[in-house]
């Protein structure tokens, strides 16, 4: 099984590859920048099952925008896609510059698209193709939301909406297209935008859900958006 992870040097995306690695026999992208980090999750990955294959891709997924490609994406079928990078800047939307604002747009939604657009060859046909979008509370419909979170959600909100309209788009390619938009986990990005708050997640625990679903809910699931959340935040 050949799985694409962004976002995997830290959180959920680093616990979402261990998890995987440990329960399945695949062959796992990694992208983020850290090629630091992604050495360490590597090392990880192999200590929990050492005939996993895991490729370490520092990339920039801003670098998308100038039609860079991270070259050693070299699977001729994707399996799974998990489009986990994201980026939360908490400023009320009046002290947000504009390279903050393109920044998150960028990160959150922008580069997921042209991921997903350009990986679209290697997807579907024969085998189906599982993409999962993760999104957030926030940006989900009807939601409590917080101050400071303008942004940050409304890019997530596309992100969830261009899964809805792609489900349709891409369903006869045998491509199956879902949102998660998770409620609050232990991570860096909560602990920045939310110093004082405990999440009731681990993102292990968070991992183990969305690794299930990334394998078995195309089964039941395509075009929803679907909240994961035990909080408010
Ligand atoms: N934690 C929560 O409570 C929560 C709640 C709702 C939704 N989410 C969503 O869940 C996802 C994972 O969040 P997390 O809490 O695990 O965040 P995190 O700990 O801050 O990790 C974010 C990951 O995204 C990567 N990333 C950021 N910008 C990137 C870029 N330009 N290019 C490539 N990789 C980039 C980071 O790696 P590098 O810095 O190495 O590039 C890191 O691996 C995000 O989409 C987030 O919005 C989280």
């Amino acid at each position: 099984m050949n799985v694409i992870i962004t976002g995997a040097s830290k959180g959920i995306g680093y616990a979402m590859a261990k998890r995987l690695t440990e329960i399945q026999d695949v062959r796992l992208y990694l992208i983020a920048r850290s090629e630091k980090l992604l050495l360490q999750l590597k090392k990880d990955c192999l200590e929990l099952n050492p005939d996993a294959e895991i490729v370490t891709v520092p990339f920039d997924m801003t670098n998308l925008l100038k039609n860079e490609w991270p070259e050693n994406i070299d699977c001729k079928h994707i399996d799974i896609l998990i489009n986990n990078a994201g980026l939360l800047l908490n400023k009320n939307f009046e002290n947000l510059n504009t390279d903050e604002i393109i920044g998150m747009a960028t990160v959150n939604f922008v580069a997921p698209s042209l991921l997903i657009q350009k990986s679209l060859s290697k997807m579907g046909g024969e085998h189906p193709t599982h993409i999962i979008n993760i999104s957030s509370m926030g940006s989900y419909q009807g939601s409590v939301k917080f101050p400071g979170l303008s942004i940050y959600s409304a890019s997530k909100a596309a992100l969830s909406v261009l899964t809805e309209c792609l489900s349709v788009e891409l369903k006869e390619k045998n491509i199956f297209v879902n949102s998660l938009a998770l409620g609050a986990v232990q991570t860096e990005m909560l602990r920045a935008a939310f110093p004082d708050y405990q999440a009731p997640l681990s993102p292990d625990e968070m991992a183990e859900f969305i690794v299930d679903f990334a394998i078995n809910g195309y089964k039941y699931f395509n075009g929803k958006i679907l909240p994961v959340s035990l909080s408010t935040p």
